[in-house]
């Protein structure tokens, strides 16, 4: 399902991993680095997304080549980030926050109409259930960060995800979609 935008996300995806490869430490956390995430969007259609957990925008960067409108949420922000965005052109559908408390990421994400979220903020197990209760609504959930890690840092996630049930895992990312039963995507 590779669309008009095929050229456009290999391109992107190219320049970010150039970016990754060259200071692999300080990207050791993108969902780019995950072949499944790259993937994903190439068989599932999105088109009003939100992220939780911007970093320095290389998945946000990447899903905007499928989407119409990328709204993105960190607590914290990084110079890089808009920097990516402008050389790739993808900052006109980007929108970026940075929020200063859940209560203010509530107010926002609340007044906003998407079909799809990518949950890759705290790690912490009251954050992701805290994540995924703000979102749900959009009927289509991936989290990151879901296979077994060796230090246990993904253990918070991976314990809210069996306990929600309907989450697919492949590799380290799993799709939860709440019309599953009806065979959609
Ligand atoms: C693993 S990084 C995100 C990586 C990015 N999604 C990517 O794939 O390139 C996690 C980010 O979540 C942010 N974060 C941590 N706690 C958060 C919270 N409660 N709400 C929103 N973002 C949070 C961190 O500041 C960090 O930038």
């Amino acid at each position: 399902m590779a669309s008009r935008n095929s050229s456009n996300y290999r391109r992107t995806y190219r320049y970010l991993k150039k970016i990754c490869d060259a200071k692999p430490i300080i990207y050791l956390t993108t969902a780019i680095r995950d072949k499944e995430f790259i993937d994903f969007f190439k068989t599932h259609p999105v088109k009003v997304v939100v992220e939780v957990g911007t970093y320095k925008g290389m998945s946000a960067a990447y899903i905007a080549n499928f989407a119409k409108t990328v709204y993105t949420f960190d607590i914290k922000g990084y110079k890089a980030t808009s920097r990516i965005w402008k050389a790739l052109k993808l900052n006109k559908k980007i929108r970026r926050y940075i929020v200063k408390s859940r209560e203010e990421m509530t107010g926002i994400i609340n007044k906003l109409d998407f079909d799809f979220a990518f949950i890759d903020g705290s790690h912490l197990y009251d954050d992701v259930k805290a994540d995924f209760e703000l979102v749900k609504k959009c009927g289509r959930v991936l989290f990151h960060d879901v296979s077994l890690h060796p230090e246990g840092l993904h253990d918070d996630i991976r314990r809210f995800i069996a306990e929600i049930g309907n989450v697919k895992i492949i590799g380290n990312i799993g799709y939860w979609n709440a019309n599953r039963n009806n065979n959609n995507i």
